[in-house]
Formats: structure tokens, sequence, C-alpha cells
């Protein structure tokens, strides 16, 4: 017991960083149909579009995610988290109106953008997340707010090339001003700054593990997902 209350000693980012990468190489090594995904094959203009559509969708429930998480800090009077995260949340806001420009190339409206459904993995995504946050508070919203950072500046610039070189620029111009975005507001340092004033024991740096481990394990499912309906799709 004592031992849980140890004080992190190593950096806890860093190493979920390591863990975050491992976790993600993983899932799309076992996964080669993914390849657009990961700005290798720019043939798939159906699969592009609906990575684009997911993203946006999955943006405006990350900003519902989000509220239910500042209600929570702000009832517990966790002020400063609740203030970093609504920065944040003020910040992130709107940001689904820039790739709903890059759909619209690909033969979308916003009407196509409004009625269209999440995958299932996205919804279970952030409803694990919300019952993660009854469980225990802010901190695997930060673990995932982090994630989402990190893997959009590691991964979505390999996309936007992908995508501008196979499909017009047109079709990734929004994504691109997404990541200078986050790039200019330094959103991957400061969630992960956020996320490091969370983690104050080894107990904590656990707890951000294992949710870090469920977020990758449900961004395979969500992986998975995305090509099995393709696949239906385009049979
Ligand atoms: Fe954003
Ligand atoms: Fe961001």
């Amino acid at each position: 017991m004592y031992e849980d209350q140890t004080v992190v000693s190593e950096d806890p980012i860093l190493r979920l960083a390591s863990c975050a990468e491992a976790g993600v190489e993983a899932v799309l090594a076992a996964l080669p149909e993914t390849a657009p995904m990961q700005g290798e094959d720019g043939d798939s203009r159906a699969l592009y579009a609906r990575i684009v559509m997911q993203d946006i969708l999955r943006i405006r429930l990350n900003n519902h995610l989000d509220a239910y998480c500042l209600q929570h800090l702000m009832r517990t009077g966790h002020t400063e988290a609740a203030r970093q995260l609504l920065t944040y949340l003020y910040e992130e806001f709107g940001h689904d109106e820039l790739l709903v420009e890059d759909l619209l190339p690909l033969g979308f409206t916003r009407t196509d953008v409004d009625a269209a459904a999440p995958l299932f993995s996205t919804e279970l995504m952030i409803a694990y997340l919300k019952f993660a946050i009854d469980v225990d508070g802010a901190l695997p919203d930060f673990v995932w707010n982090w994630f989402v950072e990190w893997y959009s500046a590691r991964y979505n610039p390999q996309i936007v090339k992908a995508a501008s070189a196979a499909f017009g620029t047109g079709t990734a111009r929004g994504t691109k001003a997404h990541l200078v975005i986050d790039d200019e507001l330094d959103h991957e340092q400061r969630m992960g700054a956020a996320l490091r004033s969370l983690i104050v024991t080894d107990e904590d740096l656990r707890k951000a593990e294992f949710y870090l481990g469920r977020i990758v394990r449900l961004l395979d499912l969500y992986c998975r997902e995305m090509i099995s309906v393709e696949a239906a799709v385009g049979s």
C-alpha cells in the first residue's frame, strides 16, 4: 500500500509515449489494410472519406466528453485541472468544421455529415471514457486527450501528404490547418503537462497506463471496424 503512494520519479509522459508508440505500431502492423491511415496508400478515396467523416464525428463527441469531465472537475473542486480542460475545450470547439471542408470535394455534403453515425467502436470509446470518469475522475479523459494529440501529431502529417497527392490538396486542407493549429497552440505538450499534473504517485501512473492500454484496444477495434465496413460497402 505504501508502495502505491511512491512519488513518480521518471517523466510519466515519456513512459506513456513509449507505451503508446508500441501499442499503436502493433495495431497498425497487424492490420496492413489500414495502410491508407498511415499515409502509405493513397488509392482508397472511399476509405479516406470515411476516416475524415469519423474524425469529424469523434471531434464532436470528444467535446461532449470533455464537457462531461469538466462538470466532474468543477463539482469536485479541481479548479486548476478544470481551467486547463475548459481552455482546451474552448480551443477545440469548432475544429469539426475544418474537416467538413475536406469532405466536400470528396462528394459529401454538410447534410451527409450531420446525418452520419459514428462507428460502434467510437461510441464504445466515448461511452467507456464516460464510465472511466465516473470511476477515476479526470485521469482517463486527460490520458485520452493527450493520446489524441500525440497520435495526430505523429500520424496525420503522413495522411495529409498522401491524401493531398492522391485526391487533391482540397481534400486535406482542413486537416492540414488543424495540424497547424495544434502545433501553434502546443496541444500535445500542453495536454501532456495537464496529464502529468494528475500523475503524482506510482498508482496514478499505473492507472494512466491501464487506461492507455484500454484506449489502444479500442483503437484496434476502430481500425478493424473501419476495414470491415469498407469491405462490406465495396462487396
Ligand atoms: Fe482540434
Ligand atoms: Fe488539438
